[in-house]
């Protein structure tokens, strides 16, 4: 029997980390059997994966480096999937699992919690929660001799573009399939999208390819806010219209307005205000897109066909869409 190669995966109970475990085991053979450890705060979390003997878990704190070396050792590559938006946790999670993965010697490759827009356009205080993923890359490159950082991009995940935290799609709630599209700019400004699957598909065909090291930038779909429209009403037969709040100047002003006086309080509440609208500007001004979708590396893995916007509607119910995103990790 070949020794397996063995992923560790941080924060295993999280959607896009149980959807990238289920496509590594499905890519498991007996020439190449794959294992999965996982590190967990809670292990009687509902959001466990179905036992199996080709997963072990390993219970830790994000702040127990020595859990978090126990868990490295052995792993042939480690992800960090956690996420949070207390961006302090964030960062110190990310350097204790890169410790660990240095002091245990075996981890060659290590993917930080990334899966966005193209923060490495950015400059630091563009936008807050970048600022970790931006430190943690220079982390790697600096302070962890032997592991070698693999950063996934894919935009924004098409499963959280209708949910409350952005407020763009409003649907009636009289169920006559009429609604808004409330967006900023003139309805030419390109989202980026993939869908939780796909980029789970990618990252697991990156974990796998031991070549893949670096930036890798996957994405499903390119949309315009009127194209986006558009779709909807095709898909639903809905009568959807776009609904125009300002020009994108005012959507930089009101962003940094909104946050002043919450800056400093970490609730969620406060959050809420304005980093909804951080995010919208990043994604559609343009300033941290991947590029044009010939230019990403897609080609890399051919087998793997990301869905589009449209195939991400033709599975989901209209009045679900709204709470796509909480389905995500759902693993069939
Ligand atoms: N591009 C986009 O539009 C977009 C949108 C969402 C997320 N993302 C990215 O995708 C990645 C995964 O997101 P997701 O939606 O799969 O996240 P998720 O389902 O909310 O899972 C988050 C994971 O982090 C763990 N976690 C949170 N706080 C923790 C703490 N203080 N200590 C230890 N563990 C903690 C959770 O553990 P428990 O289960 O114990 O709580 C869970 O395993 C993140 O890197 C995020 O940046 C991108």
């Amino acid at each position: 029997m070949p020794t397996p190669y063995t992923v560790g995966i941080a924060g295993l109970t999280g959607k896009l980390a149980r959807l990238i475990a289920h496509n590594l085991l499905q890519a498991s053979t007996p020439s190449r059997p794959i294992h999965i450890r996982g590190l967990v705060r809670d292990l009687t979390s509902p959001n466990l994966l179905p036992a199996s003997p080709s997963i072990t878990l390993i219970h830790g704190t994000s702040t127990d480096l020595a859990a978090a070396t126990a868990f490295a050792t052995g792993c042939d590559v480690v992800l960090c999937c956690y996420l949070s938006i207390d961006d302090g946790m964030m960062l110190a999670a990310h350097k204790l699992l890169i410790d660990a993965c240095v002091a245990a010697r075996t981890v060659r490759r290590f993917f930080p919690a990334d899966w966005t827009l193209d923060y490495t356009r950015l400059s630091p205080g563009d936008l807050p929660p970048k600022d970790v993923m931006l430190a943690v890359r220079e982390y790697l490159v600096n302070s962890a001799p032997g592991v070698e950082g693999v950063h996934v991009l894919n935009g924004a995940f098409m499963d959280t573009i209708f949910s409350g935290f952005f407020g763009l799609l409003e649907l009636d709630s009289s169920g006559d399939d009429e609604g808004v599209w409330r967006c900023w700019g003139d309805g030419e400004e390109v989202w980026e999208l993939s869908t939780y699957a796909s980029t789970a598909a990618f990252t697991a065909a990156a974990v796998l390819d031991e070549s893949a090291v670096g930036v890798l930038k996957f994405l499903g779909d390119r949309k315009t806010s009127a194209e986006i429209v558009a779709t909807l009403n095709r898909v639903y037969n809905t009568h959807i219209h776009l609904e125009h709040r300002g020009s994108l100047a005012e959507l930089f002003a009101t962003m940094y307005e909104r946050r002043a006086p919450l800056k400093d309080d970490p609730s969620y509440g406060a959050y809420l205000q304005y980093m909804p609208l951080f995010y919208e500007y990043f994604c559609t001004t343009g300033l941290a897109h991947l590029g044009p979708l010939d230019a990403l590396d897609n080609a890399r893995y051919p087998s793997i066909k990301p869905e589009t916007l449209e195939d991400f509607l033709r599975r989901t119910p209209l009045r679900e869409l709204e709470v796509a995103f909480s389905k995500a990790g759902t693993v069939v």
